[in-house]
């Protein structure tokens, strides 16, 4: 097994496998690819082991022994500090620029002081732009009344608007040349004591982003693509994000779409066949409708902020944080990572749900890696599980009479039954 690197020197891929690679704007994954892995801290060492043992398993049972993916394991977090002194070596991030693909457990993020997130780091470093969140339903115990009616994927801008990060401290100095600059500059007068965020928002990173999620929509065939902002209030921010998004939608997407002012002018209210209704809606209206006609939306294009928010909502919807997974992916590397966060008082008791983790990595093998069978496999087994009620304590909780598995009993369920099927 290749050692952990800790110095860019030290990132050296296991022999065992190759590289995923990019050739004519694509990327081409071998039989036996390397995909990174990162434990992360808390439950992370707990659900990232399952969430391996789970697509090993449903790897050799959709194609046999013809494909395996070989792990490679880089840290960040507390074991990195453990093992190379650092929080975030830049070696864990080669590793991922050299692999494209990797899986990442939670890290932790001090509040209100210390060292900013990791995760946002390695997004950053990495130019991962698009957070990709599908929001499905299982047959998990769920608060809503129609959960099952549930089936969104959220594409959330990871690099810009207020978790860009780019703030200052009330009574720092910078905040104090920022308030002198608004006064002198704009007149506009600001409390002394106000510590002072910005919210950048550009064209590229809009556009890019509706582009990633134009497409999903026709590899999967959705019909519905909603773009998410608070273009009423703040216009050249939110609202421009919303022209952007769907500039894109009708010059380089033109023969797939139908807007929703076009759909009224030119189509009588009647979508045409085969095409896909781009629309907007205001950030606080759609937090509404997402839960009184989820129905109506399918693929959900939102800043950054106005992402998180939804997709906590919508995870929500259909059973809460343990089932929730994302991806983080750029134009070619991808690091899927779930929604959740460390869950500290479960950590080392083998009682967390490592299903988000698992969801996470089917959206890095299945989706970005193209290995479509194994997504199959794992959601029908996840599917078995919660119907046979085979459950950790976050859903036998909602489930009356149920004896909770312990994490690595829900692991070994998912396997036996990926190999009966
Ligand atoms: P959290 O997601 O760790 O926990 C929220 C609640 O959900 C807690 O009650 C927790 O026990 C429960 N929970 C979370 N995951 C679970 C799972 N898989 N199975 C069962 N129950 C689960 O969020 P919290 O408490 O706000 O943050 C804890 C730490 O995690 C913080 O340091 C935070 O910064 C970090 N974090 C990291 C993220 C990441 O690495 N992407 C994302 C969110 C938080």
């Amino acid at each position: 097994m290749a050692r952990i690197p800790c110095s860019p020197d030290e990132v050296k891929p296991p022999s065992e496998g190759q590289l995923v690679k990019v050739e004519n704007g694509r990327l081409v994954v071998p039989d036996n690819p390397i995909v990174v892995f990162i434990e992360g801290d808390g439950i992370g060492p707990e659900v990232v082991a399952s969430a391996k043992a789970v697509i090993d398993a449903a790897v050799k049972k959709a194609y046999g022994g013809k494909r395996k993916i070989v792990w490679w394991e880089a840290a960040a977090g507390s074991k990195a500090m453990e093992t190379c002194g650092e929080l975030l070596p830049q070696a864990t991030l080669e590793a991922i620029k050299t692999a494209k693909v990797a899986l990442k457990g939670p890290l932790t993020t001090p509040v209100g002081s210390g060292y900013r997130s990791l995760n946002v780091a390695i997004r950053q470093a990495l130019d991962l732009y698009a957070n990709i969140r599908p929001v499905r339903y299982y047959g998990q115990p769920a608060p809503h009344k129609y959960a099952d009616k549930v089936n969104f994927v959220i594409f959330r801008e990871n690099t810009e608007d207020l978790y860009a990060g780019i703030e200052w401290q009330a009574g720092s100095e910078e905040a104090r040349k920022l308030r002198e600059f608004l006064k002198k500059e704009f007149g506009i007068e600001l409390r002394e004591d106000a510590g002072i965020g910005i919210k950048p928002i550009s064209k590229f990173a809009t556009q890019r982003l509706m582009r990633k999620a134009l497409r999903w929509a026709i590899d999967h065939g959705n019909k519905i693509v909603t773009i998410m902002h608070k273009g009423n209030i703040m216009k050249y921010t939110e609202g421009a994000f919303m022209q952007w998004a769907y500039e894109v939608a009708t010059t380089e997407f033109r023969d797939y779409v139908v807007t929703e002012q076009e759909l009224y002018e030119k189509y009588g209210g009647q979508m045409p066949e085969g095409k896909i209704l781009v629309n907007d809606r205001i950030a606080d209206n759609m937090l509404q409708q997402i839960i009184t006609r989820p129905w109506d939306y399918e693929v959900i294009v939102a800043p950054n902020v106005n992402g998180d928010y939804i997709s906590d909502e919508a995870n929500a919807l259909v059973g809460g944080i343990g089932m929730a997974a994302g991806m983080n992916a750029g134009d070619y590397i991808a690091v899927a990572e779930p929604v959740h966060g460390t869950a500290p008082k479960y950590a080392g008791k083998d009682v967390a749900n490592p299903t988000a983790e698992i969801l996470s990595a089917v959206l890095l093998i299945g989706e970005h890696m193209g290995w479509k069978e194994v997504a199959l496999i794992v959601e029908e087994a996840i599917r078995r599980a919660i119907r046979d009620k085979k459950v950790t304590q976050d859903l036998a909780r909602h489930m009356p009479g149920v004896t909770p598995l312990k994490t690595s009993e829900y692991t070994q369920a998912l396997i036996e039954y990926i190999e009966s099927m």
